[in-house]
């Protein structure tokens, strides 16, 4: 199964690739962690993409479509992915499309979750995430079952993003709706576009995915 989960900054791509590598054991391919990696490790790309990354604007294509081209030729692809914030805009759609029929494959679903600005500014700025495996939570929304250790690893080390700030999030939120919701229509036009409210509780969200996968 190949998906694309597609929706602002904020808006639970994350949450739920991690609960859909789980149950359907395929690879959550981030490029913002693969791009946050890359800022961590010191690389040529990182060097390159921080200063983009903290001013809340997109990493050039051509950067962004080698890193997924390579990531999606590794062995633990071939049975399938959830894209988490790739492609973000049309020439990433197209290099996606012709990446994946010169393998031979295709997209099984793309699905946005709806979730309203004023909404997605609350979840940016309390979220927080494990510092050894990256389970997400949220100050008031979602904190661990046990205060202060990971549900998932039971580390003690959490972090922060730098760009989730209010004014890097204003940024993000414009770069959204200019570069990247026009693939909403890109893939209505291809008829693989589900959309769903993403403003529901987070048991509810993978619901109503697991609905459209079943579908
Ligand atoms: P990236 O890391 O992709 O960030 P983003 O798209 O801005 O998305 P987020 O990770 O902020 O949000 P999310 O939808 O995953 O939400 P989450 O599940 O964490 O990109 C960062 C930067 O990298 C970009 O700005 C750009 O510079 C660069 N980049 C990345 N990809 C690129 C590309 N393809 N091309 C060019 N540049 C690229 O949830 C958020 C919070 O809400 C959490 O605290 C969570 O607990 C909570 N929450 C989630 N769901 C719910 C719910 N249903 N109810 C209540 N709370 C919820
Ligand atoms: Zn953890």
């Amino acid at each position: 199964m190949k998906l694309i989960l597609l929706g602002p900054p904020g808006a639970g791509k994350g949450t739920q690739a991690q609960r859909l590598v789980t149950r359907h054991d395929i690879p959550q391919l981030s490029t913002g962690d693969m791009l946050r990696a890359a800022v961590a490790a010191e690389t040529e790309v990182g060097l390159k993409a921080k200063a983009i990354m903290d001013a809340g604007n997109l990493v050039p294509d051509e950067v962004v479509n080698a890193i997924v081209a390579d990531r999606i030729a590794e062995e633990d692809c071939s049975e399938g992915f959830i894209l988490d914030g790739y492609p973000r805009t049309l020439k990433q759609a197209d290099a996606l499309e012709a990446l994946l029929e010169k393998r031979g494959q295709h997209l099984d679903h793309v699905i946005e979750l709806k979730v309203d600005d004023d909404i997605l500014v609350k979840r940016v700025s309390g979220r927080f995430s494990c510092a050894n495996c990256g389970t997400v939570y949220h100050d008031e929304d979602k904190l661990p079952k046990a205060e202060g250790v990971c549900d998932t690893c039971g580390s003690t080390e959490f972090k922060r993003r730098p760009d989730d700030n209010a004014e890097t999030m204003r940024s993000r939120l414009r770069t959204y709706y200019k570069e990247t919701s026009p693939l909403v229509g890109y893939y209505y036009c291809k008829r693989t576009l589900r959309s769903i409210d993403g403003m529901a509780p987070i048991d509810d969200v993978t619901g109503s995915i697991e609905e459209v996968l079943k579908g």
